[in-house]
């Protein structure tokens, strides 16, 4: 068997954060037209912009590293993305269905957060400078999303669930 690498293992982690990058793409209209709060609705439609840049980013960070831009599928983001699907069907028309996509979402948010971290922490290891900025962008936007909805989820979005239906 071939030795395999930090650099095997910077690709092959690439390739499943691209993969869950598509996934989330597709993922988040969805969940957008099934949010009721406008503002989480906003929030999604927001946050599947950002992922459209992140996709990019991405593609060039392959470039960097001289492969082609390729995903690997991820069962982790589709578990994940199952997940959120099934609040959607269970709970659609209750009260408690925007919490329930919310809290979908920021399981989504901390998958990528914690892929996002490592890739750019083993990027700055392989002197890949420029990937390190690029993974970095990302990770502040994931962050950022994160916060996002959990001040929605303390403001609204919680309370609104409590009510009866
Ligand atoms: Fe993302
Ligand atoms: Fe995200």
């Amino acid at each position: 068997m071939a030795s395999k690498t930090l650099d095997d293992l910077f690709h092959e982690t690439l390739k499943d954060i691209y993969y869950a990058e598509r996934q989330i793409v597709k993922a988040l209209p969805k969940m957008a037209r099934g949010a009721q709060d406008p503002k989480l609705k906003a929030a999604f439609e927001k946050h599947r912009e950002e992922t459209e840049g992140q996709i990019d980013r991405l593609k060039q960070v392959f470039e960097i590293i001289g492969k082609r831009a390729q995903g690997k599928t991820c069962p982790a983001i589709d578990g994940i993305i199952e997940e959120g699907e099934e609040i959607l069907d269970e709970f659609k028309g209750t009260p408690a269905l925007d919490a329930g996509l919310l809290a979908a979402a920021q399981a989504v948010e901390h998958y990528e957060i914690s892929r996002y971290g490592t890739l750019r922490a083993w990027a700055q290891q392989l002197g890949h400078r420029d990937a390190v900025t690029l993974l970095e962008q990302t990770l502040a936007e994931e962050s950022k999303t994160d916060e996002a909805l959990t001040t929605l989820a303390k403001t609204a979005v919680n309370t609104a669930a409590q009510k009866a239906a």
